[in-house]
C-alpha cells in the first residue's frame, strides 16, 4: 500500500476523502517513476493512448489532443509546456501495480493513472479537477500551489479551464515519492521545478446527469410492452390541432409501466462502470489454446486481469468490462479473487463452472495467463 504518512486508511476516508488536502512526504520511498519522458512520447504518438500537449506561448494558452507527431514534438518552446498521457495503466504492468496501493478506494471510484512530463516552469495552469485526484512526483520536483477559494471563473477564450483569479494558499515543493491527495474542486496549480514527471491516480464519480441518462439507456433495451395507442371512443374535436387531455391520459398511464427493480440498479451500474472507454479494444488471441491446455496453465502459473479489463462485483454477479456473469456462490468465492486482486491462482480442483468463465474470458481478450505478457 501507499504510505498516508502515518495515516490509517480509515482515518483518511473518515478525515481528509472528500474533504480535505494530505501531503504526504515519501508516500512511496524511492520512487522515481515508471517511465522515461521519452517513453512517454512514444506513447503520447501511439493511437491507443489519449494525450494532450498544452503550451504557454506569450502568456497564451494552446493545446493539442493526440495522438501526438514528430512534427508536434520538434517545434516545442524550450520550456512552458505540458505532456499529459491518461490511461498509461493500460500500457503498463508497472502502472496498474502503482494503481494496486490505492485498494482502500473501492475499483468502482478509480479511473485511471495519468502521467505528465513538463520541463522548468511547465505545468497546466491553476485549475480545478471534478474529482479526487492522488499526485505522486515520480523525477524531477514540483511546486504544488493550492487553494480553497470559491472563485471559479475561468480565463475567457482558453482552451482549459485555467482559474482567472488564482489565489493560492499553501505551497510545497514535491520531491520525487511524495504525494498529495485534492478532494475535487480543489483549485491547484503544478509547476515543474525542473525537468518533472507527476503521477496523477484519478477516480471517476458520476454527475447526477450521467446516472440518469445512462440509466435510461440501460431501460431502453429492458423495457418491453404490448399494446399501441387506441381511441374508439373519439370525440370530436373544435380544434384539430389540440393534443387532447385524453391522449394525454392514455400516454401517461403507458407510461407509468416502466418500471425497475434493484437488480436492474445493480446491473446497470456493472455494467456502466466496467464498460471500457470508447477507445479501448480487447486483442483475442490470435491462436488460442485449447480448454484444456489453457487450465492447465493457468493452474501451473496463475490468471490476470488484461490492462485494459475492468472488473466488479456485486452479490454473486461480475462485471467485466460491461458484461454481467452471474455465477454459483463457489464460483463467486474463487473469481472475488481476481476482481479484488487482478490476478487469480486457481487451485488444481476447481470446478467446471469457473473454468468455463475462465476459458471463455481467455478467448475474449479479457484474461491472460500470468507468465503471458500483455
Ligand atoms: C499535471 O500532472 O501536470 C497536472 C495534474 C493535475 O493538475 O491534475
Ligand atoms: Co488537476
Amino acid at each position: 500500500m501507499i504510505s498516508l504518512g502515518g495515516i490509517t486508511p480509515k482515518d483518511f476516508l473518515r478525515d481528509y476523502w472528500q474533504q480535505r488536502p494530505l501531503l504526504v512526504r515519501n508516500a512511496l520511498p524511492g520512487f522515481s517513476g515508471l517511465l522515461t519522458r521519452d517513453e512517454l512520447t512514444e506513447l503520447a504518438c501511439h493511437e491507443d493512448a489519449q494525450s494532450r500537449l498544452v503550451i504557454q506561448r506569450n502568456s497564451k494558452w494552446h493545446l493539442k489532443h493526440g495522438p501526438l507527431n514528430s512534427n508536434d514534438l520538434a517545434k516545442l518552446p524550450k520550456n512552458q509546456w505540458a505532456l499529459l498521457v491518461q490511461d498509461v495503466n493500460h500500457f503498463l504492468p508497472s502502472a496498474r501495480d502503482l494503481l494496486s496501493r490505492f485498494r482502500f478506494i473501492p475499483h468502482a471510484r478509480l479511473d485511471d493513472l495519468m502521467v505528465s512530463y513538463a520541463p522548468k516552469g511547465g505545468g497546466i495552469g491553476p485549475h480545478f479537477d471534478s474529482y479526487d485526484v492522488f499526485l505522486l512526483q515520480g523525477m524531477g520536483s514540483r511546486r504544488w500551489q493550492i487553494s480553497a477559494q470559491q472563485d471559479d471563473r475561468f480565463i475567457a477564450d482558453a482552451p482549459l479551464k485555467i482559474l482567472k483569479n488564482f489565489l493560492p494558499e499553501q505551497e510545497w515543493v514535491l520531491k520525487p515519492g511524495d504525494m498529495l491527495y485534492l478532494p475535487p474542486k480543489y483549485a491547484h496549480n503544478g509547476i515543474a521545478e525542473d525537468d518533472c514527471m507527476t503521477y496523477s491516480i484519478g477516480f471517476r464519480a458520476l454527475s447526477h446527469d450521467e446516472v440518469m441518462t445512462q440509466f435510461l439507456v440501460y431501460l431502453q433495451d429492458k423495457v418491453e410492452t404490448e399494446g399501441r395507442y387506441s381511441d374508439p371512443g373519439l370525440q370530436l374535436q373544435s380544434h384539430p390541432s389540440k393534443i387532447s387531455a385524453a391522449m394525454q391520459a392514455q400516454v401517461h398511464s403507458i407510461l407509468k409501466k416502466i418500471s425497475w427493480s434493484h437488480d436492474d440498479i445493480e446491473n446497470f451500474l456493472g455494467i456502466y462502470l466496467s464498460e471500457p472507454k470508447t477507445h479501448v479494444f480487447f486483442e483475442q488471441p490470435m491462436e488460442p489454446l485449447a480448454p484444456c491446455a489453457f487450465l492447465q496453465q493457468i493452474k501451473k502459473n496463475g490468471v490476470q486481469l488484461g490492462l485494459k479489463s475492468r472488473m466488479l462485483s456485486s452479490h454473486n454477479k461480475f462485471f467485466i468490462n460491461g458484461e454481467v456473469c452471474r455465477v454459483s456462490s463457489n464460483t463467486f468465492k474463487m473469481l472475488i479473487e481476481l476482481a479484488d486482486n487482478q490476478e487469480f491462482f486457481p487451485s488444481p480442483h476447481i470446478d467446471e463452472e469457473t473454468e468455463k468463465i475462465l476459458y471463455q474470458w481467455y478467448v475474449s481478450g479479457y484474461i491472460v495467463s500470468k507468465n503471458q505478457a500483455m
